[in-house]
């Protein structure tokens, strides 16, 4: 939505009791692929067990053997993709299958690649089923002659269009399309993707434990339906598993009394929750400086166009303009949303920062490279002459939308800026109460 005015006398109704279901607040260590695997059996329900094999398993791409979830969600960089990594075969001198370019990664098929970078799949699994809500103006925001507005919240991808409104889970939906994408694992239909676990005998018993049945039939149209529902459906059970959502770091210790941060961490919070205005959208509360509950997704999954530049060196889009929330909405049978699809163009989902300082690229196009350039970029955005390693900021992709609350010249100083980069990286998982 366009937001010129102030965002933080808007008081959001809906969202707290959405966030409670899964948010679980078991600490682990760092999950390591194989590690995780190991304690598998100890920790996951059989469900999450299942979805976990498949979340992982690269004979579920086209060629076998070249992709998994994991590929692009591995979890040493917080269930997201990478950076700059060989491509068309070349990646596998340096162990992988694939490559990125820019932080948009290759799929099964050589050469192939999306436009958009991956998010974190941990904590997408708190993101609401996509919908409409009202969003109300607190007493000061109505004094100040503020009305309330439609705004949508939830669902996952940067745009919103696994919905969640089929299954009740945007991540059970979400969890269907890789496989059949041809930018990712590229099978031709579900029943191909049946077929691999049905011919596979761990999973006959992996679906006994999870489903009380071992048939994973794709004979029928309505066998094929409903089995690979469920493949969407021990995917995100996984994802929502204390593997994923692990709410284990600096942070959360913090939250629970067994850490203390140092003062600079302490600076970057205080501005992140107040004149830095973070805390409207990375915050699900929106409130300023509201102590942040145990179980923060540090997201309001709501859409904004913060005015992030193309990323020129995309593979897939290259230089072509991303329309996020508002292209998607135009393509909806619903004429309520698709009224308010102008909107929305070149809005995407606000991304969940816990993690972040293990990322490889930003923002939707992963056109920015570091935190401190997210942050410099927040802080100067609409400043004179500003930009990143001499290079001015480009200009936004849709520039009609875009929103001017937080962002654009908040005037940090760089002590500022590099207090609330340290803060972000106190919401990396995997503390082990040793401080680096
Ligand atoms: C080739 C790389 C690739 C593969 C393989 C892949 N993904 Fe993704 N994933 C992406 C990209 C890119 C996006 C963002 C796409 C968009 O917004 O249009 C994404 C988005 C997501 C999201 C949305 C997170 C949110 O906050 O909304 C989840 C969850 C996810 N992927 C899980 C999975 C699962 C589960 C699999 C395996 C079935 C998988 N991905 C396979 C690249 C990949
Ligand atoms: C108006 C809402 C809003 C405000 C205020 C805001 N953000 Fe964001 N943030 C977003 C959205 C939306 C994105 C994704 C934008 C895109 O990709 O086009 C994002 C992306 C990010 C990312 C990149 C995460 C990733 O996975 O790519 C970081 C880090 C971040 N924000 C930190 C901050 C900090 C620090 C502040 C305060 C200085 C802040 N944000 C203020 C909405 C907001």
């Amino acid at each position: 939505m366009l937001h010129s005015f102030k965002l933080k006398h808007l008081a959001v109704l809906l969202l707290l009791g959405l966030f409670t279901e899964s948010c679980r607040r078991d600490s682990l260590d760092p999950v390591e692929i194989d590690a995780a695997r190991a304690r598998t059996r100890n920790t996951l329900t059989p469900l999450q067990q299942l979805g976990k094999q498949i979340f992982f398993d690269a004979r579920l791409s086209e060629p076998v053997g070249v992709q998994s979830c994991a590929s692009c969600h591995a979890p040493q960089v917080g269930f997201s993709g990478f950076g700059d990594i060989p491509t068309g075969g070349a990646a596998a001198a340096s162990g992988f299958k694939r490559g990125w370019i820019t932080g948009i990664g290759e799929g099964a098929n050589i050469s192939a690649f999306a436009n958009r970078r991956p998010q974190s799949a941990a904590y997408a699994t708190l993101s609401p089923v996509f919908q409409l809500v009202t969003v109300v103006p607190d007493a000061e925001g109505i004094a100040e002659g503020l009305v309330p507005t439609q705004e949508f919240v939830g669902g996952n991808f940067w745009d919103g269009r696994a919905t969640g409104q089929r299954l009740g889970s945007a991540s059970a939906e979400q969890a269907l399309g890789p496989f059949l994408s041809t930018k990712e694992q590229n099978h031709h239909s579900p029943a191909a993707v049946l077929a691999k676990l049905r011919n596979n005998r761990a999973y006959i018993a992996l679906w006994q434990a999870a489903f009380g049945t071992p048939d994973i039939s794709n004979l029928t149209p309505a066998q094929t339906s409903l089995n690979y529902d469920r493949v969407g459906t021990a995917i995100a059970a996984y994802e929502a598993s204390s593997e994923v959502n692990q709410f284990s770091s600096k942070f959360d210790a913090v939250l629970a009394g067994r850490a203390t941060l140092t003062p600079e961490e302490a600076e970057g919070l205080r501005l992140f929750n107040n004149e830095a205005e973070c805390y409207d959208c990375h915050t699900s509360s929106g409130i300023r400086n509201a102590p942040i509950p145990p179980g923060e997704p540090f997201t309001n999954f709501r859409y904004f166009n913060i005015g992030v530049p193309v990323n020129t060196k995309n593979p897939g889009g290259n230089a072509v303009p991303d329309g996020g929330l508002g292209a998607f909405l135009a393509t909806s049978d619903n004429p309520a949303w698709r009224d308010l699809a102008t909107a929305n163009w070149g809005a995407f989902k606000t991304p969940t920062i816990r993690n972040v300082g293990k990322m490889q690229r930003f923002m939707h196009n992963g056109s920015m490279q570091s935190l401190e350039e997210v942050m410099h970029f927040y802080n100067t955005r609409d400043v004179a002459g500003a930009g990143w390693n001499g290079v001015p900021w480009g200009a936004p992709e849709y520039p009609f939308t875009l929103d001017f609350h937080g962002v654009g010249a908040i005037g940090l100083t760089a002590a500022q800026e590099a207090a609330i980069v340290a803060f972000m990286r106190t919401l990396d998982d995997g503390y082990t109460g040793v401080t680096q």
